[in-house]
């Protein structure tokens, strides 16, 4: 890993949003991110950066991408690691969010990762807990790793942000990942645009800052990306689209829509994907796809915010776990 002055700069002893972050937060992450990379290319693809702490993921609402990303991103710097599904868990007892938390803390876990379908979930714990709290996603309103990974992935495809177009298809009324991603691009200099049938954008959108369209071809025309986003059925998207079809020939992206634009864009996707409804197969497996550098590339940007949380909560809460050289109370 190559030395950055990450450790310096960063203050949170959480990471729960990005409407939050300064631009030079952002930035470290990516930076520290890029010196992380390294560590998933080598043979033995582990370091001792957080040997003797412990992460539990905690997760309210079914993920593969990030729970694992997160697993795997916590053992290459030597974290041991819990999982925790609330169907097997004492939430199905009854017991709350915050007890949960405490007694989590009371094991003397050193950071909760936490996804959960209401909207604050991860802010309300790390309100209560001394512990670091991740957010990996709470209802609709972020998923701060899935829009550093993302950016992180475009900045490497592209060499920057600034000056960037980025177009954002599909189900942004529901869509953590969407606002994460607006918050980010629109901090570094990118800008946005966002793109769905008009009941799938939330009102006021444009006060974030991004432009908005209900033409996929408009969308897609100038742009240098497109983040395509997954209709969440689960949440009730469907009722905007009640046929599948339809929302395919209008928002679909296919290779013939790809094939009319005058350059290569990058086409992204936080998965899950459902594969003819947003996009095609031939999209999703094709040349300007880099959905798999995306899940690659989380393994970097978690194991990143893991390091800055833990790094800074050893100065914010002194404990027998963390060393505390400067014996100080705060940063
Ligand atoms: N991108 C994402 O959050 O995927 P999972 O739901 O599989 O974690």
């Amino acid at each position: 890993m190559r030395k950055s002055n990450a450790t310096i700069a960063w203050r949170r002893k959480d990471l729960l949003d990005i409407e939050s972050l300064s631009r030079e937060e952002i930035e470290l992450i990516l930076a520290t991110a890029e010196s992380f990379k390294e560590v998933s290319r080598r043979e033995i693809k582990k370091v001792p950066a957080l040997r003797g702490k412990t992460l539990v993921n905690l997760f309210y609402e079914p993920s593969t991408r990030t729970r694992v990303s997160f697993e795997v991103a916590a053992k290459r710097l030597s974290l041991d690691v819990i999982n925790i599904a609330s169907e097997t868990s004492s939430v199905k007892k009854g017991e709350t969010l915050i007890d949960t938390g405490k007694n989590i803390e009371a094991l003397k876990v050193d950071i909760i990762v936490v996804r959960h379908n209401y909207s604050g979930a991860a802010a309300m714990l790390a309100r209560s807990l001394r512990v670091s709290v991740v957010n990996a996603g709470d209802g609709w309103h972020e998923h701060p790793t899935q829009a550093l990974l993302d950016i992180f992935t475009l900045k490497e495809k592209l060499g920057a942000i600034k000056g960037l177009k980025v177009s954002i298809i599909g189900d942004i009324a529901h869509s953590r990942v969407a606002r994460s991603n607006i918050w980010g691009l629109l901090k570094l200099g990118a800008s946005v645009k966002v793109c769905a049938p008009k009941i799938l954008i939330p009102a006021a959108i444009e006060e974030m800052g991004v432009t908005v369209t209900e033409s996929l071809d408009e969308a897609i025309a100038d742009a240098d990306a497109v983040n395509v986003l997954r209709m969440q059925f689960e949440r009730d998207s469907q009722d905007a689209f009640p046929k599948q079809l339809e929302y395919f020939k209008n928002f679909g992206i296919t290779e013939e829509r790809l094939a009319k634009l005058s350059k290569k864009i990058v086409i992204m996707h936080p998965g899950p994907i459902n594969r003819g409804i947003e996009m095609s197969s031939a999209v999703a497996d094709g040349p300007h796809s880099v959905i798999l550098e995306q899940v690659t590339n989380g393994i970097a940007v978690r194991m990143a915010v893991l390091f800055l949380v833990a790094q800074a909560n050893e100065y914010i809460n002194p404990t027998k776990h963390f060393s505390n050289p400067k014996g100080e109370n705060k940063v």
